[in-house]
């Protein structure tokens, strides 16, 4: 049985302490900026010991998760070392997606092994995340001996893993987050369209669920560009100028967004093949237009 520190009882922290127990590993410890979270997450984990010292609770274990805030992660490490927390050999993962495993580099100039373990997954809260992390995808980074271990792990929680050079990380995340984030951000942006179309605002998101949905599956089932419709795929530049006048009437402030979403989108229709390099044309230019008279 390998023992496990968590440093940093979030949500990451606090769920990965949880599967890993649930799958064999013993948690000695759960440390935390502030004890109310630590004891919060042992509760929820069922064992180790909640403090706020990390250095001890990193010394009793072979394996440590530090799960901090990205901004503290690197500061929490060198605290941790210079308390001499890491065991010689011991594995010191984080499970940051922008951050490389360098950052860990001070745990491996006291012996350890280092390496970011990262899970694919939009992690909201901890009882979402425990249902989430397992199965996903986890990118993997860093030296042998942790990477090798990393692999054991994600293979423990049925997960699959990517591997990835540490200077492309924060590219990588960039892209994650595109599609996470970005994909909330769009769902709001068509939400204050519908506002100002006049539809119920505690109606709209249950309209669109459906049309989320239907979607979701077309890019799972037939991919990309196949699952992309609507009017910039079929050329439909009236409709398409219909858009950019009503919002240039309505909600300038968002003319932008949709313009430039709608470049991407030409870009994704004439991979499909629906449109011609004539017709992506057309649509670029009304953009363009629509763009220009902000400016007036
Ligand atoms: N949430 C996601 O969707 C997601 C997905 C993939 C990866 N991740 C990664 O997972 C890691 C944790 O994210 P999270 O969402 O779990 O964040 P979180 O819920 O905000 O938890 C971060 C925890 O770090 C602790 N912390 C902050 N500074 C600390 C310090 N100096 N010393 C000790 N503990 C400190 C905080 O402890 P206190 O509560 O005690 O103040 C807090 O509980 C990050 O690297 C993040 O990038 C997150």
């Amino acid at each position: 049985m390998q023992r496990i520190a968590i440093i940093g009882a979030g949500v990451v922290g606090t769920a990965m302490g949880y599967l890993l127990k649930e799958n064999g590993y013993s948690i000695v410890g759960i440390g935390s900026r502030t004890l109310e979270s630590a004891k919060r997450a042992k509760e929820l984990i069922g064992e180790g010991e909640a403090t706020t010292a990390l250095g001890a609770t990193a010394k009793k274990a072979e394996i440590v998760f530090i799960t901090t805030s990205d901004s503290a992660i690197e500061n929490v490490c060198i605290k941790i070392a210079r308390e001499g927390g890491f065991n010689p050999g011991a594995i010191v993962f984080h499970m940051s997606g922008a951050l490389s495993s360098e950052i860990l580099r001070s745990a491996r100039d006291v012996g350890a092994n280092i390496a970011s373990l990262h899970p694919l997954q939009s992690l909201a809260d901890v009882k979402e995340a425990v249902v989430n992390i397992p199965g996903s995808y986890f990118c993997i980074e860093g030296d042998d001996v942790a990477l090798s271990m990393a692999q054991k792990i994600v293979h423990t929680l049925r997960g699959k893993e990517i591997t990835i050079k540490a200077d492309k990380k924060p590219l990588y995340h960039a892209g994650a987050s595109v599609v996470s984030n970005f994909l909330v951000a769009t769902v709001s942006f068509g939400l204050e369209l519908f506002e100002a179309a006049g539809i119920d605002k505690e109606d709209s998101l249950n309209t669109l669920i459906p049309l989320i949905h239907g979607t979701m599956r077309n890019i799972e089932t037939i991919g990309i560009p196949s699952a992309l419709t609507g009017p910039i795929s079929r050329g439909d530049t009236g409709v398409v100028e219909d858009h950019l006048r009503v919002i240039s009437k309505e909600r300038p402030e968002l003319l932008r967004l949709y313009a430039e979403l709608g470049r991407q989108t030409v870009k994704v229709a004439l991979e499909k093949g629906t449109i011609k390099e004539n017709d992506a044309e057309r649509i670029i230019s009304l953009f363009d237009k629509y763009q220009e008279s902000l400016k007036e």
